[in-house]
């Protein structure tokens, strides 16, 4: 990798800051002051310091992000600003998001540039367990939770699998529900529940397999996974 690329993404400022520290000497490998900024570098294995601050490269980075209201799940977008807009302390371009959460759709969203394992929480083979909290104009009744373990057909066709629907309260015309589902289609938790002849009014993810969003994140704040809860993401033990 170039050592200015490398400096620049790991927060050094732009490539044309950065260069401008290398050609000053302020930037060491193994020792060495190096000035050339084309020089090619093994972020893993040489010591590369800026003015002795070592730099640590992560080749995968993870975050969880409470994803707010008004964010497309996306890179690029005409219309919206994008949930990687909002992680504002990394500096590489490689960064997306782990599926999608509807525009108007809150919480837990997981934003890497680790693309295998982005295939395996996706892979719709691989059921990855998701859990949402939404309010429900209407009445959730029991007959709704059996029809909803049974499987609701979606989009004319399409026969959704098994999915676990808990009422958790119902007040002046309004539920609220969790439902855990093991598929991702577009737009499927409102779906099932039109399906039904009910509308979601809100709508927020809680968890998606052993990982549950940080309750202590605001709307839009974000943090880096912890190795615990990585290789919880990554177990395949816990899928159905
Ligand atoms: N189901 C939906 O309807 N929307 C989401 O954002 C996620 C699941």
């Amino acid at each position: 990798m170039r050592i200015d690329k490398l400096l620049a993404h790991s927060g050094f400022g732009t490539r044309k800051e950065v260069k401008e520290l290398i050609r000053k000497g302020y930037v060491t490998v193994n020792g060495e002051i190096i000035k050339k900024d084309k020089a090619h570098v093994d972020p893993m294995r040489d010591e590369i310091r800026v003015d002795d601050e070592k730099i640590i490269y992560e080749e995968y980075v993870y975050y969880m992000l409470n994803k707010p209201s008004g964010y497309v799940s996306a890179t690029e977008d005409n219309v919206y600003p994008t949930v990687v807009e909002l992680i504002d302390d990394y500096y590489r371009d490689d960064l997306f998001p782990v599926g999608r959460l509807d525009v108007d759709t809150e919480g837990l969203l997981i934003l890497t540039n680790d693309g295998v394992l982005a295939h395996q929480l996706l892979s719709p083979k691989r059921h990855c367990p998701k859990v949402y909290y939404a309010k429900i104009k209407g009445i959730v009744t029991e007959d709704d939770v059996q029809k909803f373990l049974k499987g609701i057909v979606i989009n004319d066709d399409y026969q959704c699998q098994s999915a676990h629907l808990t009422i958790l309260s119902i007040n002046h015309g309004e539920s609220e529900i969790e439902v855990e589902i093991y598929e991702g289609k577009f737009h499927q938790v409102k779906k099932m529940f039109l399906a039904l002849g009910k509308e979601v009014t809100y709508l927020k993810r809680i968890r998606m397999k052993e990982l549950y969003l940080d309750t202590s994140l605001q709307l839009g704040e974000y943090r880096r996974l912890t190795d615990e809860e990585l290789d919880r993401l990554k177990d395949e033990s816990v899928l159905q």
